[in-house]
């Protein structure tokens, strides 16, 4: 038993924020941006929250897949900006969308996410606990992002995709493949501290705001050298090559990261979707908001065999290789 994502829902804050708002803010270039990162520009939430993005995104994963929300019997968000502590976001989705026979909860990977959350959701309808669920990834970076930092304010932006998924028993059809790890040691290249411990002592984290700081460069190295290296092993298990893959649907947190990935993989550019250059790095978001974008424009056709690969602070990383 394997599961097959039957439904797809998105959701992005109204107030969009150029490269050229963000000269007015900071010393940077619409120029430097677009040439470092491919981004042009990222939405960011005022009236919206992480909660009610998620919401928004379930509700159309929900009717995409022809299901109600009282179908739902698993709920798993992923997320790393979560505006409350207690209760956790999935508990508050599922009551706003009103999944009342749904367990739920969060879990943070950070932009490796909603890969690790679809990857859990398929543990438990293999073990046969649930036939179904909810997997969303939903953030709201622009409260965890310093904007007067120019090295992390141009990258990050806001928003919500979701996937309903439904157990799967065809041969040959939903996860064929699928690896994860973690590298804990090298959690200081990416960190942001919880606003209440601002003044607790930490080595391993020296700053004391409650901002996301990056050593850009060794976040770069690693997602070249591992997510190339994952996809690798996801697709062996799969028993499939490179160049069978119709699509590589990939964590988008610069387009230079993905080139220099389907470089190493030995693929064209052309079965690289990106939608970075309109909504920036959405962390968890990312990939499920690629993916609905695909699926309602109808380059995700039944069939297709896709890879879906996330990497980020942890360090963690994963990918997974499935036929849709
Ligand atoms: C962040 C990133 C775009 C920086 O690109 P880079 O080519 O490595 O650039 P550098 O960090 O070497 O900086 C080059 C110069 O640009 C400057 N710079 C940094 N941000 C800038 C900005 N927004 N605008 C203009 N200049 C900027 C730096 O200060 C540096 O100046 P210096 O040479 O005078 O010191 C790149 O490292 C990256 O994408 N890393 C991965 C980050 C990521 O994806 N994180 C999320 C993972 S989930």
């Amino acid at each position: 038993m394997t599961i097959r994502i039957s439904g797809t829902g998105s959701a992005l804050p109204e107030m969009i924020r150029t490269n050229f708002d963000l000269e007015k803010t900071v010393d940077t270039s619409d120029a430097w941006i677009r040439e470092r990162t491919g981004i042009g520009q990222r939405h960011i939430a005022r009236e919206e929250t992480v909660a009610s993005l998620a919401a928004e995104a379930c509700r159309q994963a929900l009717s995409s897949a022809g299901a109600e929300a009282g179908d739902a019997e698993l709920i798993l968000v992923a997320s790393c900006s979560a505006e409350m502590l207690l209760p956790c976001l999935a508990c508050r989705v599922q009551s706003d969308i009103g999944a009342v026979n749904a367990a739920a909860f969060d879990i943070n990977a950070a932009c490796a996410g909603f890969l690790f959350a679809l990857q859990t959701a398929n543990a438990y309808i293999a073990s046969g606990m649930y036939r179904n669920a909810l997997v969303v990834g939903a953030e709201v970076l622009s409260r965890i992002t310093d904007q007067s930092d120019r090295s992390t304010c141009v990258l990050f932006g806001d928003g919500a995709g979701a996937v309903f998924v439904q157990a799967c028993d065809e041969p040959g059809m939903g996860m064929l493949g699928m690896v994860q790890g973690s590298d804990g040691g090298r959690g200081a290249v990416l960190q942001c501290r919880a606003g209440h411990y601002a003044d607790a002592d930490n080595e391993a984290f020296p700053f004391r705001d409650p901002y996301i700081h990056m050593e850009g460069g060794e976040v770069y190295k690693f997602a070249v050298r591992t997510v190339p290296e994952c996809i690798g092993q996801a697709l062996l298990q799969a028993g499939l090559e490179a160049e069978e893959i119709d699509l590589y649907i990939l964590h988008q947190a610069n387009i230079r990261i993905i080139e220099a990935i389907a470089k190493r993989l030995g693929v064209g550019m052309e079965r690289f979707p990106h939608d970075l250059e309109r909504v920036g790095n959405t962390s968890s978001a990312a990939i499920p908001l690629l993916l609905d974008e695909l699926h309602k424009s109808g380059k995700i056709q039944r069939g297709a065999k896709l890879v879906l690969s996330g990497f980020g602070a942890g360090l963690t990383y994963g990918a997974c290789v499935m036929r849709w």
